[in-house]
C-alpha cells in the first residue's frame, strides 16, 4: 500500500527514483510524485501512474543527487494531484513521503490550525509534515530530532522519509508497522518499501525495525536510533534477489509470468523439504511444533484474501490428514472480536507479503494470548516473518502481479507438506498413504507444466464468456476454496461479478440466478462426491446455465453434460487444489485480457495491504 523510495549519493537521483517507483508501482498506482533537492526543493506529482508523472516532467531538467519518490494507494483524500505525495510543510522547507495511516491526524490538524497552519490537501500525511515543521521551529531541533519527537505524538502506521531544504546532505526516515528497507552502496544509500528498487544497485540491506529512525548522509554514512534516540546496531543482510526475478522477461505481464513460474516456484518450495524415494519431509518449525505440541489444542489460521482461501484448504488438509481441529479466520475479523485463544493453540499466519496490517494485528493479538505463532510467508524478512515463533518461507520469489497466483500455490504446497508430515507423525495416516502422498506431491510441478502446455482451449472458453456480467464458481470439498479463489481472480482482474459457492449450497439461493446468460464454472475433479457434483451440473443445465467444468483427464460422464470441459491430470484428492486452480487463473487472465483490462494493476487494488 503505497511505495516509497529515496536516494542520497553522487548520481543523478531522478532516474533512480523513477526506476524505483516503477518497481514499486504494484503497491499502489493512484498517483506518483518525486521531490528532488538541488539547492531548492523541486516537487513534481501527478494523479495516475508513474508514466503519467514522466510525461508531466518531460522536457524539465531535473538534476540533484538527493531525492525521494512515492506511488500512492489512496486512503485519506481522493486520488488527485493535490493529495499526491510528496507533501510540503507550510514554509515549503520540508518534504515528506509516507506509507501508512496517521490515525490521530484529526486532533493534530485542529491543534496545528490553531497555531496558524493551513493545509492544501485532505491527507493525514500533510498534517505530519506540518507537525514536524512546528516542532522543528518551536524547539530549534535538527531534522532527525524533530522527526523523532513528532513521531512520539503520532498514532498509527508509517514508513516515512523527510528531507529538509536547509539540510541538503541528509534524509531522515522512520518506520512503524509499514515496511522500510535501507540499501547500502559504496558511496550511496537507498531507502524503499521493499528491496526491488535496491537490488540493481546493491545487495547489502538493513530491514528497519518498528520504532526506528534512520539518518542517511552523504558517502553512505548512516545511523539508526530508536524513538528515544538510543543508537541501534544495524543488522546488514545480503539480498538473495536477482534482477530477472523482478522483470517480465518474455511475458506480456507479470501475472502471466508468475502463472508460468508455478512449476518452478513449487519445486523451490519443496526443495530440501521432501524426498519421496527416501520417504521423508523436513519442514522448518514443524518438529518444534510437534515435539512441544503433541497436544496441539487447535490450529487457527489467520489470513486475508487469496491467502485466506489457501488457509481454507489448510483446514481440509489438517483435519483430514492430521486430525487436528482447525479454524480459518479472516484476520480483520479475528482481531476485532474477543476470540478464545489459549497457549495450547497454534496460530498460523498466512501471507504473501508478510506485511498485511490485519494479519499482523491478528497475530499480535494471538501472541498476547500466549499462542504459538507459525508464519507461512513469501517475503523474507517481512514483519510477520519476524513476529512469529517459527515458520516456513514458501520461496515463490517476488510476486509482482497484484492478483496472487504463485504465492497461493506456494502456500498450499507448504500447508500440504505440514499436514502430511503431522498426519504421519501423529499416526493419523498410514505409512503407505504417507509415501503415496509424497510421491504425488513431487509430481505436482510436472503436472502443472502439462496444464500450461495446452492453454488454447481455456483461451477459447474465455472468448466465449468474456461478455458475461456475472459468473458462478462451484466446488465441493478441497475444491470449494478453489471455487472461491477462481471467483476472486475473475472479479479482481476482469471486473466481472463472480461468486464462489460450495456446490451443494447452490440450491439454497444462488440457483435463482441461473439462466442462459450465467456461466457456471464447476470444479468437478472430486473422487469422493463425484455423483453429487454430477447432480449439481444437471441442476444447472436444467436451468439453461452454461457449464464449464474442470475435470480429471479421461472423464467421460461430465464431458457429455457440460458445455465445455478443461482437463487436468489426476492426483490424490488432498493435492487436487494445486492443479485445479491453474486453469482458473488462466481463464480469468484471458477474460481480463479480452476485455482490455490491465491484469497486473487492476483498478482500486494494491499488492500489499498495510492499512486496516
Ligand atoms: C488477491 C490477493 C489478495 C491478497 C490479500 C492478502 O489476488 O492477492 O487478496 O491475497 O491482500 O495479502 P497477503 O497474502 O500479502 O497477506
Amino acid at each position: 500500500m503505497c511505495g516509497i523510495v529515496a536516494y542520497i549519493g553522487k548520481k543523478r537521483a531522478f532516474p533512480i527514483i523513477i526506476n524505483g517507483l516503477k518497481r514499486l508501482e504494484y503497491r499502489g498506482y493512484d498517483s506518483a510524485g518525486v521531490a528532488v533537492l538541488n539547492g531548492e526543493m523541486n516537487v513534481f506529482k501527478k494523479k495516475g501512474k508513474v508514466n503519467d508523472l514522466l510525461e508531466f516532467t518531460k522536457g524539465v531538467k531535473i538534476d540533484g543527487t538527493l531525492a525521494m519518490g512515492h506511488t500512492r494507494w489512496a486512503t485519506h483524500g481522493a486520488p488527485n494531484d493535490l493529495n499526491s505525495h510528496p507533501h510540503l510543510s507550510g514554509n515549503n522547507r520540508l518534504a515528506i513521503i509516507h506509507n501508512g495511516i496517521i490515525e490521530n491526524y484529526g486532533p493534530l490538524k485542529d491543534a496545528l490550525k490553531k497555531l496558524g497552519h493551513t493545509f492544501t490537501s485532505q491527507t493525514d500525511t500533510e498534517v505530519l509534515v506540518h507537525l514536524i515543521e512546528e516542532i522543528q521551529k518551536q524547539d530549534g531541533l535538527s531534522l532527525e530530532d524533530a522527526v523523532r519527537v513528532s513521531l512520539t505524538k503520532v498514532e498509527g502506521a508509517y514508513a516515512i522519509v523527510v528531507m529538509d531544504q536547509l539540510d541538503p546532505n541528509k534524509l531522515v526516515a522512520a518506520r512503524k508497522a509499514s515496511p522500510l528497507v535501507l540499501g547500502i552502496g559504496d558511496d550511496e544509500l537507498f531507502l524503499a518499501s521493499d528491496a526491488t528498487p535496491i537490488v540493481e544497485h546493491t545487495n547489502r540491506v538493513v530491514y528497519i525495525n518498528d520504532g526506528e529512525v534512520v539518518i542517511l548522509k552523504r558517502n553512505a554514512e548512516y545511523q539508526i536510533v530508536d524513538i528515544d534516540n538510543n543508537i541501534q546496531t544495524p543488522f546488514i543482510q545480503e539480498l538473495d534477489l536477482k534482477i530477472d526475478a523482478i522483470e517480465k522477461g518474455d511475458f506480456d505481464s507479470f501475472m502471466m509470468k508468475e502463472i508460468h513460474e508455478q512449476p518452478k516456484s513449487i519445486r523451490d518450495c519443496m526443495r530440501g523439504r521432501i524426498n519421496a524415494a527416501e520417504g521423508w519431509i523436513k519442514i522448518g518449525g514443524i518438529s518444534e511444533l510437534y515435539k512441544d505440541r503433541d497436544d496441539i489444542g487447535r490450529i487457527i489460521i489467520a489470513a486475508c484474501g487469496t491467502s485466506w482461501h489457501a488457509g481454507l484448504i489448510g483446514e481440509y488438509l489438517f483435519e483430514e490428514l492430521a486430525r487436528i481441529p482447525v479454524e480459518v479466520e479472516y484476520a480483520s475479523e479475528l482481531r476485532y472480536r474477543n476470540p478464545i485463544i489459549t497457549p495450547k493453540d497454534v496460530v498460523i499466519g498466512l501471507s504473501q507479503s508478510g506485511e498485511t496490517a490485519d494479519t499482523l494485528a491478528a497475530l499480535n493479538l494471538a501472541k498476547d494470548k500466549g499462542a504459538f505463532l507459525y508464519g507461512i510467508i513469501n517475503s523474507v524478512g517481512s514483519s510477520i516473518a519476524r513476529l512469529t515463533n517459527a515458520g516456513s518461507y514458501i520461496h515463490a520469489g517476488q510476486e509482482i502481479g497484484v492478483a496472487s497466483t504463485k504465492a497461493f500455490t506456494g502456500q498450499v504446497t507448504t500447508l500440504s507438506l505440514m499436514a502430511i508430515e503431522l498426519g504421519y507423525k501423529r499416526g493419523t495416516i498410514p505409512k503407505s498413504y504417507y509415501l503415496q502422498l509424497l510421491k504425488e506431491l513431487e509430481q505436482i510441478p510436472s503436472k502443472i507444466e502439462k496444464i500450461l502446455e495446452s492453454t488454447e482451449k481455456i483461451k477459447y472458453i474465455a472468448a466465449e464468456i468474456k461478455d458475461a456480467t456475472n459468473a458462478l464458481y462451484l466446488g465441493r470439498g478441497y475444491n470449494f476454496p478453489i471455487a472461491l479463489e477462481g471467483a476472486l481472480k475473475l472479479k479482481e482482474i476482469s471486473y466481472i461479478h463472480a461468486e464462489g459457492y460450495p456446490a451443494a449450497e447452490m440450491k439454497h439461493g444462488p440457483i435463482a440466478l441461473i439462466d442462459e446468460n450465467m456461466p457456471v464454472i464447476v470444479i468437478a475433479t472430486n473422487q469422493s462426491a463425484y455423483d453429487k457434483i454430477v447432480s449439481n451440473i444437471q441442476e444447472v443445465k436444467a436451468r439453461k446455465g452454461t457449464v464449464i467444468a474442470i475435470v480429471v483427464e479421461g472423464d467421460t460422464e461430465i464431458k457429455q453434460l457440460a458445455d465445455h470441459t478443461i482437463e487436468i491430470p489426476n492426483t490424490d484428492e488432498p493435492l487436487t487444489p494445486l492443479l485445479s486452480v491453474i486453469p482458473l487463473q488462466l481463464l480469468s487472465y484471458y477474460i481480463a485480457e479480452f476485455r482490455g483490462c490491465n491484469v497486473d494493476q487492476p483498478r482500486n487494488l494494491a499488492k500489499s495491504v498495510t492499512v486496516e
